[in-house]
């Protein structure tokens, strides 16, 4: 049998099927962009990504323009290098930081690259969902350990749930510190009216950007933008992950993307959301299921809870993929969530809301059991992920992990954070947490006259 071209074959196949999507990237299909033609290399005229002085120079400002901040670096690939560049630029190894345990992987591998301690908030959960850390929580943490160098959260979460980022600013500016915002899901607040819950509007120093995933630009199209004055150094630490040869079918993506938010981006995202906040009334009435709200959040996520209704979340989305052509973003136990962006129909939205209607109905109502297993989380460091990395480790059951280091990370979906990670001490709810989250019975652990 030939298998050439499957990948190929597969993706042609897929987009026949003309399936409806409220997944990434955010251009759901529906931008044209000439790939051989604008895929070219550092030429006398196309300038240098990481020694801009023409063309590319010109499109980050551009686009630090339509954002509304001072300075932006183009990540051809992806928020997971700014991530790794930013603390690979503004730490040394031993800093301190305040981390978010609500974190991206790539924080961890940050931690890891970086040889930063990281300093873990504690996690609350709504609907088993973790919520997004509390100022008081980090307030407490800026009292308890004076030497953190940096606040780094992660807002909007995967769930569309945002930080209080006015109030954890104006810590971090108590501290003299900066706040660093992972803001992977949250590019297209900067093109609400006043960039209206965008993290650097709200007074974070820095926010690392996925822009694929909430507008139309092509996979891996990332950002980091800022209003601070450590361009340089936070450059040279992107360029230490970022090919050499970045791509300019990407940047003349985003060179396009900031075109378009200036031109008609920002009128068809505001009638989006408009659509979306009247999909929302109308999904909080489907009897059985339960739309997920918090105090901040997106409207353009929805996030839905299958707590009461007679369903297993694999039947709902198969149900919806096949009966109704739509395809969600991702889907927890309890959860699924769809991403709506610029690029979605009013349409689109209503066949969404049908096809939800539909679901209840069908799968009917079920008691909830709202009290089973809330994690809880109870972090000591007791050495640095990057310590921990190159240690040596061994395998060892969990009935004999109490005390020892973790040798691993450990993420499952839910409860959506780390529940192990690198050079943490292990606690009787540390193993509970993998008992019941990974269904695992061993782990990773550093050896013991290593530890
Ligand atoms: C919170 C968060 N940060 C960073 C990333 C990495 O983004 P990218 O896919 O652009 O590398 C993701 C990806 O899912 C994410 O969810």
């Amino acid at each position: 049998m030939n298998n050439s071209l499957q990948l190929t074959k597969t993706l042609y196949d897929y987009a026949d099927k003309n399936y409806i999507s409220f997944h990434t990237p955010g251009h759901k299909g529906k931008i044209d962009l000439p790939a051989s033609v604008l895929d070219v290399t550092e030429l006398e005229e196309t300038d240098n990504l990481f020694h801009p002085s023409g063309v590319i120079e010109e499109s980050q400002k551009e686009l630090a323009a339509s954002l509304g901040c001072n300075q932006v670096i183009f990540l051809p690939n992806g928020a997971t290098s700014g991530n790794l560049g930013v603390f690979y630029a503004l730490f040394r190894e031993g800093d301190k930081a305040l981390v978010d345990r609500n974190c991206h992987i790539s924080v961890i591998n940050a931690l890891v690259l970086s040889g930063v301690m990281p300093v873990f908030t504690e996690s609350s959960f709504f609907d088993h969902l973790p919520l997004p850390v509390e100022p008081k929580n980090v307030k407490a943490l800026l009292e308890k350990e004076p030497d953190l160098k940096a606040i780094f959260v992660t807002s909007p979460n995967y769930y569309g749930m945002l930080a209080d980022i006015r109030q954890l600013s104006a810590l971090a500016k108590q501290h003299r510190i900066p706040l660093i915002v992972d803001e992977a899901h949250g590019t297209h607040f900067y093109y609400n009216e006043k960039g209206q819950n965008s993290a650097l509007h709200c007074g974070a120093d820095i926010s690392i950007l996925s822009l694929h995933k909430n507008l139309p630009v092509l996979t891996q199209c990332g950002a980091i933008a800022y209003n601070s004055n450590d361009f340089d150094r936070i450059k040279q630490g992107v360029k230490c992950f970022t090919s050499t040869s970045p791509s300019y079918l990407l940047m003349s993506a985003m060179d396009q993307l900031a075109d378009r938010m200036r031109k008609k981006g920002r009128e068809d995202l505001k009638k989006i959301t408009e659509y979306t906040v009247i999909l929302r009334e109308k999904i909080r009435k489907i009897k059985n299921l339960f739309l997920i709200e918090t105090e901040r959040y997106d409207p353009t996520r929805i996030v839905i809870s299958i707590k009461n209704c007679n369903t297993t979340i694999d039947r709902l989305q198969d149900y919806l993929k096949q009966k109704h052509r739509i395809v969600c973003e991702m889907t927890d136990e309890r959860h699924i969530v769809f991403i709506i962006t610029l690029c979605n129909t009013e349409k689109e939205l209503e066949c969404l809301y049908d096809a939800l209607l539909a679901a209840s109905d069908k799968f009917g109502h079920s008691v909830s059991n709202d009290e089973s297993e809330i994690p809880s989380f109870s972090s000591h460091m007791a050495m640095s992920p990057k310590a921990a990395h190159f240690s040596q480790k061994e395998e060892i059951p969990l009935s004999q992990a109490v005390g020892r280091i973790a040798g691993e990370n450990m993420i499952c979906f839910p409860p959506s954070i780390p529940i192990a990670v690198l050079g943490e001490q292990m606690t009787k709810q540390t193993i509970e947490n993998i008992r019941k989250f990974a269904g695992r019975e061993s782990i990773l652990a550093v050896k013991q006259e290593q530890a």
